[in-house]
């Protein structure tokens, strides 16, 4: 292929807004450069799998403020001094990647021509707006505002923290700054690798908390953001899937080598941000089971696009973290979300203290 043709198919249009024009014919559709019109015609959708994802989004509503804190409010002050401090950093760190991904999407949108994977990415936005909301109720709630502005700008105080920060942030603007083909299979691959590793030291953090009978709120709001992170991250699953159908040639064995070291260097960032917040002085984990975890977890999303496996011998939850997947899996929401399938419709919108 000569030089132009290259740049012409590594080439991404923004989608059109009033285009009357448009091609409305459902079977021309496709993810990305195609011309189309914006309507939201949900009789007339070409992948089937968002009206089950959109069910499910819609179901998993939920009001931050609903949820009591009124223990954490006098758990706080009495955590151990390790857990205080775990609390607080990884609370900033989440506070950081939501507002992030709400910053974010819209910058992927912008390029989505499949108008109803854009509905999803548009209640993906609401969601993580909630969240970021979330946190601030519950740092309003537990501490008073000088400790609350410190806690929320360890993001970047902290430098540890920073330097995560800055590779996630690097690698979103990557797609501002070259809006192409490429950077745009680069920045879904991040997400993928946000939504389904880096969250996960945090709420493996806040569910431990939760075992040991602390701040059942804080572990209560996660539980929800844990929900609606499953559905993120099965909608990031399928657009990467329909993307491979079509724009094979983003899906290469060199696409691959790439995204496999994505994955790594993601498991890496949080087996590393895991010890540093969590270390060996948490009551019910340490720094192996982390590493454990996250692997697992690494090696879980890796395979999940029909890769195989990534890290040979960590295909199975570990035994000692079976607990978590109790607090992760809500209402049973999508233990078989990569099914595209829903088991939880009929079940009312609220997580039930099963616990
Ligand atoms: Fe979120
Ligand atoms: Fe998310």
């Amino acid at each position: 292929m000569n030089r132009m043709n290259t740049q012409q198919s590594n080439q991404i249009r923004r989608k059109p807004l009033f285009n009357p024009e448009g091609d409305i014919e459902v079977r021309n559709r496709r993810l990305i450069n195609f011309n189309t019109t914006n309507i939201n015609d949900f009789n007339n959708m070409k992948y089937q799998w968002v009206s089950d994802w959109y069910r499910q989004a819609m179901n998993n509503f939920w009001i931050p403020e609903e949820i009591n804190l009124n223990q954490d409010k006098s758990d706080y002050p009495r955590l151990p001094k390790a857990e205080r401090t775990a609390y607080d950093k990884i609370l900033s760190f989440l506070v950081y990647l939501d507002s992030l991904q709400s910053a974010n999407l819209p910058n992927i949108s912008q390029f989505v021509t499949a108008n109803e994977v854009n509905l999803c990415l548009n209640i993906q936005t609401f969601q993580e707006c909630i969240h970021s909301q979330s946190y601030s109720y519950m740092l309003d709630t537990i501490c008073n505002p000088t400790e609350r502005n410190e806690i929320l700008y360890q993001w970047k105080t902290d430098e540890h923290l920073l330097r995560r920060n800055e590779f996630i942030g690097n690698l979103y603007n990557d797609f501002i700054e070259h809006q192409d083909k490429e950077h745009f299979f680069r920045v879904l691959a991040a997400n993928f690798i946000l939504e389904g590793v880096y969250f996960y030291s945090g709420f493996m953090f806040f569910y431990n908390l939760g075992r040991n009978g602390r701040m059942p709120g804080s572990v209560q709001e996660i539980r929800y953001i844990n929900r609606d992170e499953n559905t993120h991250l099965w909608l990031f699953h399928n657009i990467l899937l329909e993307l491979k159908k079509e724009e094979p040639e983003l899906f290469d064995s060199a696409h691959i080598d790439l995204f496999a070291d994505m994955v790594r260097e993601g498991v890496d960032q949080e087996i590393a941000w895991g010890k540093y917040v969590i270390g060996n002085e948490i009551e019910g984990l340490n720094e192996q089971m982390v590493e454990d975890y996250i692997r697992y977890l690494g090696n879980l999303r890796y395979s999940s696009l029909g890769l195989g496996t990534l890290y040979p011998g960590c295909e199975e939850e570990p035994e000692n973290m079976k607990w978590v997947s109790a607090y992760a899996d809500a209402n049973q929401v999508k233990t078989d979300f990569f099914e595209a399938r829903s088991t939880a419709y009929a079940k009312s919108t609220a997580i039930e203290d099963d616990l």
